[in-house]
């Protein structure tokens, strides 16, 4: 493409960051949503420059998305740094790409918009509605209890996913999206938009034409990121039943407008407001559904008392404002306050001798029986260990047992990958069992569902308590109470600890590398910092 220098002198010159790839399903309708964000830009005045940046594709990345957040964080501020951009337009939506675009372009702070990919079309198979992810935890554990033969299996993955899109169930994607537009980094509405719908394309002509006002105007994500902002992300969160993940994003994104979010933030706003959206895998619906109801608008109007409403939003006013239009057009999918979903918020925070510096559950995506219960733990020592060992049936296990597994943090498995909604084993699955208490240092999908504790902090691999539990050892979840207590003397800990030791990294070059002799596991949130061997922090490259 030629362009004359000229163009760069008289217009706004706006850089598209696109994060399409053929290896992402989630962003493969990115190409034309791009050629539409130009139009806008042309048609505003401004001057339009693509540029592909890494796409972080959930499904089909090893070990896990997660390693590379904060690499795709980098990749953004550099870019935006780098080239002679007066604002972006910053297009993503699959899980990571949301906090990572987002976490760039602050550090970076010009002029932003968030272009969410949106969620593909609801699935379908035999007339059932089938939501990403949560269908298919249910129907695998349906296969692994034999009630469902490899065709029936063959005809769920070809009807899951219809179309182009991120997930449709409240997984991270659409938690992550419907923030950042909670926040005040999309255009009003857009992020509930199928992917596919026309409106998509209209909307991303409209982030064209408004980008180019904000580049005039200069106004910056860190003119837009507050405190009350943040408050208004984990506002959204809870009324969502959002993905856990959202708080380890949160936090980070947070920290780039050096703004400080802790655990008990969001276990605070859980406790004043229910899940009110009746999306899987809290609810009934997805996100196509959520869409029709009348989307994140309606949504948002809905908990209006709870949230701030003077905050600025870069279509130029203010959260409130871009309210007004909003409207719930099915209050079964978008509850009213006094008809939530379920009585519990949506994700509590766990303390106690087994997680000192904080652990996670979602309440609402479990069964009740679990929810205040003594069993005996059942330890996997990492992830080969459990997939050998699960299915045994020589273990015993029973449903009253709490499955653990360590070594599956940051540093750990490395990279907090998504296991943490652990298997149950196939003999229980054959008897009728369908959840169990399990926990881990590990994150889990948005889209997975049960009684799984998550983010346990300190994690396994740096000595963290996690590390010292024993087959046998009697675990208490009470979480009313907010309590997670391993019922081991003091005494006995401290000697286990004494013989408690490291295993040695993953990587031994490049990124991994980095990121394995970095990156922790904060204690708030179990966000990632790049640390120095000393155990202090670095100046650069500054994550948050
Ligand atoms: Fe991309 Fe789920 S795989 S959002």
């Amino acid at each position: 493409m030629g362009f004359d220098t000229d163009d760069f002198k008289e217009k706004p010159t706006i850089g598209i960051l696109n994060t399409w790839s053929e290896v992402n399903n989630c962003h493969t309708h990115f190409r034309d949503r791009a050629e539409e964000v130009k139009r806008g830009v042309w048609q505003a005045g401004g001057f339009p420059l693509e540029v592909p940046v890494m796409s972080l594709s959930e499904s089909f990345m090893k070990p896990t998305s997660m390693v590379y957040r904060n690499l795709l964080a980098l990749e953004t501020e550099e870019t935006i740094r780098c080239y002679p951009f007066d604002a972006v337009v910053l297009m993503g939506g699959c899980d990571k790409t949301v906090p990572a675009l987002i976490m760039g372009a602050t550090s970076a702070n010009v002029p932003a918009i968030f272009l969410p990919s949106g969620p593909m079309l609801k699935g379908c198979w035999k007339g059932e509605t089938l939501g990403s992810g949560t269908d298919m935890w249910k129907y695998w554990a349906e296969k692994q209890a034999g009630n469902l033969c490899d065709d029936s299996w063959a005809q769920l993955e070809d009807g899951i996913a219809r179309s182009a899109g991120h997930c449709m169930t409240m997984g991270t994607a659409s938690t992550m999206t419907a923030i950042a537009e909670a926040i005040g980094l999309c255009l009003p509405g857009s992020t509930s938009i199928p992917a596919v719908h026309s409106t998509h394309s209209r909307m991303a002509s409209a982030v064209g034409r408004q980008i180019v006002e904000l580049a005039w105007d200069q106004v910056t994500p860190q003119s837009i990121l507050t405190a009350e902002a943040f408050r208004n992300g984990i506002v959204t969160d809870m009324a969502l039943g959002g993905s856990t993940n959202a708080i380890i994003h949160l936090i980070a994104m947070a920290g780039r407008a050096g703004i400080k979010l802790t655990l008990e933030d969001f276990d605070k706003i859980s406790q004043e407001l229910s899940v009110i959206a009746n999306i899987r895998p809290c609810g009934e619906y997805v996100m196509e559904d959520f869409y029709d109801a009348g989307g994140i608008l309606a949504l948002l109007k809905q908990v209006k008392s709870h949230l701030t409403l003077d905050c600025l939003t870069v279509s130029g006013k203010t959260l409130g404002e871009n309210l007004e239009d909003g409207e719930v057009i099915n209050d079964d999918v978008i509850r009213p306050l006094d008809k939530p979903v379920g009585k519990a918020g949506g994700t509590f925070v766990l303390r106690g001798n087994l997680a000192p510096d904080g652990a996670v559950i979602k309440p609402t995506a479990a069964e009740e029986r679990l929810m205040n219960h003594r069993g005996q733990a059942a330890v996997f020592a990492d992830y080969g260990d459990m997939k050998a060992r699960i299915d045994d049936p020589e273990a015993g296990l029973t449903a009253d047992h709490i499955i653990v597994l360590q070594h599956a943090g940051p540093i750990g498995a490395p990279g907090i990958p998504e296991w943490g909604m652990l298997p149950i084993p196939k003999y229980l699955l054959e008897q009728g069992v369908r959840d169990m208490l399990r926990i881990s240092d590990a994150r889990m999908s948005g889209t997975s569902y049960g009684a799984c504790v998550l983010h346990v902090s300190p994690e396994s691999a740096i000595g963290g308590p996690l590390a010292l539990v024993r087959d046998g050892d009697y675990i208490e979840v009470d979480i009313e109470s907010r309590k997670l207590h391993l019922d081991v003397s003091d005494e006995e800990l401290a000697a286990r600890k004494a013989e408690w030791k490291p295993r040695e990294t993953t990587f031994s070059r490049g990124y991994g590398k980095l990121y394995a002799e970095e990156i922790t596991q904060a204690h708030e949130g179990c966000d990632f910092r790049f640390l120095h061997g000393d155990g202090s922090e670095m100046v650069e490259p500054k994550i948050y």
